[in-house]
Parts: structure tokens; sequence; C-alpha cells
């Protein structure tokens, strides 16, 4: 490395040694466009549910939306992403209220985009928040069938360009499903509804406290290993990726966040595609709980952001962009 010298002379101490040259060296930044927020909504009338496992997290009521929405566009937060509290009495084994057109996400896309066009929303696509038994998809014969659950999937896909999702986000696992989508979307057209494909998605301890906010937690009786990634492997991500650009992927997420640095890194440097983080839940409630009981300062939500942007992260989801977007600024 050339840039290398030897001490005395080089110091590299010197760059560091106030604000205003530390600011002239900095290599990355965090801005309030790096920024996709997560919203739970749940049926009811002016309802601020907090969530237990999610500390200043909440479930709000569809007619809480609009203010939520007017506060991210003027924090100038790109996008967010909406997630439902699907009632129990509502779910069953093939997840029927996902194609339900007047479901928790139907009514909030339509009630968004009647008034606001300059912000980005995105859905996940999955069964998840509609099952009986809390997995991604439809079971047969203890397994969960690729081929049955897609052609759901895409029913869901089209549904929710219908009511005005700007990018649709499969976070299901499932084989070939982008394929599926796209041509699906692009046959209706839907040419320019974008595909945000969870391409690398790992089976993941970290993930519970979002089961808890959209209540397929208790439900779940395994896990998700015979569909999310082995969190052993990392060159099966690259697998992954390829076949979902091919598909027609427009971005690729890689979740979860912190525990994954290298993977985006890997991404990032072998595929020409912008890469998103997730810093899931889990994350959100270990650092908020630091903070909140003193443990660590509260920059270290900044600082855990920043090593997304470091890694090669276009954009990051998480539950802190409300509160960092305001601080930002
Ligand atoms: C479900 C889904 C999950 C998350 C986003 N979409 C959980 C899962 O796969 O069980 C996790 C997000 C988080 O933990 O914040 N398809």
């Amino acid at each position: 490395m050339k840039s290398v010298g030897t001490y005395p002379s080089t110091r590299l101490r010197r760059n560091r040694k106030r604000d205003w040259t530390r600011r002239l060296v900095q290599e990355n930044t965090l801005s309030p466009s790096d920024l996709i927020w997560p919203i739970f909504i749940r049926d009811g009338k002016n309802i601020k549910e907090p969530i237990k496992t999610m500390p200043g997290i909440y479930r709000y009521s569809l007619d809480k939306i609009e203010k939520l929405v007017e506060k991210a566009i003027e924090q100038k937060i790109p996008m967010i992403a909406l997630f439902p509290n699907t009632p129990f009495y509502k779910k069953d084994n093939r997840g029927s209220e996902a194609l339900n057109r007047n479901n928790l996400i139907c009514k909030a896309l339509r009630l968004i985009k009647k008034n606001y066009n300059e912000i980005g929303i995105m859905c996940d696509v999955a069964l998840d928040p509609y099952t009986k038994h809390g997995h991604d998809g439809i079971i047969n014969k203890s397994y969960v069938d690729n081929d049955a659950t897609i052609k759901i999937l895409v029913k869901q896909s089209l549904l929710q360009a219908e009511m005005g999702c700007d990018v649709i986000a499969p976070s299901d696992m499932m084989d070939g499903r982008i394929g599926e989508i796209r041509k699906a979307l692009d046959k209706k057209d839907f040419k320019l509804v974008q595909i945000l494909s969870y391409a690398v998605k790992y089976a993941s301890n970290f993930y519970g406290p979002f089961r808890d906010a959209v209540g397929s937690n208790k439900l779940l009786k395994s896990n998700k290993k015979n569909y999310q990634m082995d969190y052993k492997n990392s060159k099966e991500a690259l697998r992954e990726v390829a076949l979902d650009i091919k598909e027609g992927a427009d971005f690729v997420m890689v979740k979860p966040g912190m525990p994954y640095l290298d993977i985006i890194k890997l991404i990032k440097d072998s595929f020409k595609i912008p890469v998103f983080a997730y810093q899931v839940s889990g994350e959100y409630s270990l650092i908020r709980k630091g903070i909140d009981d003193k443990i660590i300062d509260e920059n270290a939500i900044v600082e855990s952001l920043m090593s997304f942007k470091r890694a090669g992260a276009s954009a990051i989801v998480t539950y802190f962009a409300d509160e960092i977007a305001k601080k930002l600024r």
C-alpha cells in the first residue's frame, strides 16, 4: 500500500485532531435518504398499541397512518414499509386474507395513495401475517409447498400493485418467485412497479420481536430453516442474488443486518445492483434496551447504521428511521 508511511513523519492522529478535519476525511455519510421506515398497522380506531418486545415501537390503527406518512415526508424519508397485524380470526391455513381487497394492507395503500405521491411504499409479499401456522407459505405434508405458494404470492403482488404499492418486497424465500411475479406484473401493465427481493434472508434468531408485532410468534411451531438460508453459509447468498437479478429484481435485501455485514459487502462487490440492509427487530430491541438501561450511549444507533453504509448498503430498513432522520437533519 503506497499511502503507508512511517512514524514519526506519519501520524494518523493529525487528521483526527479536530472535528473539522475529521469531517474533511470522512469516508461515509448517513442521511434521511438512506432510511426506510417500517410501520405496523392494525384494525380498530384511534389506537397506538405498544409492542412489548419492541420498546418505543407501536401498532397503529389506520386512522393514525396519515400523520405518520406526513412525518416521514417531512423528514425526507424516501420510503415506508407496511406490516399488518392480522386479527387471529382472519387467519387460516392458506393465508386467504392476503388476497382480500379489504385487508389492512390494501386499505392502508388506498388511504395513503389517495393523498400522498411523494413517498414510496413497500409491502412484504409472504403469507406469515395471514396464516394460522405462521409460515410464509402454504403447507403440504408438513412442508412449505414452493410452487403452490408462488401462485398465491403472484396474486398477492398483483393486488398490492393494483392498490398502489410502489415496491413489491417478497420476503418468503420461495424459489423462482421473483420471475413469476415480474412476469405477472408486466402482463398486467405494472411495468414500473419495482421488486425488492429479500434475496438473502437467513433463518435467524433475531426476528422474534417482529413475529410478536405481527402476531405470528406464538403460532409458529417449528422454524423456517427449510426455506430461509442457513447462517453458516455465505457463497450460497451469491447464487440467490444471481438468480433474482436474472429474474428481474430491482434491488436486493440482506437480512438481518449487523450480523451479516460480510454478506452485504460480498454482494456489493460481486454485483452491480443496489443492496439494502434490514436492521431487524431483534437488533433494534437489543440496542434500544441497551440505551434505555444506560448500558450503551444513544449514539450507538448512528454507529450501527453507519456500519451498513461502510459495508456498501444503499439503504437501510430500520425501526430507528423516524428517530434518527430527525437528528440527521
Ligand atoms: C416475514 C418477515 C419477517 C420479517 C420481515 N418479514 C420475519 C420472518 O421471516 O419470520 C422480520 C423483520 C424483523 O425481524 O424486523 N416474511
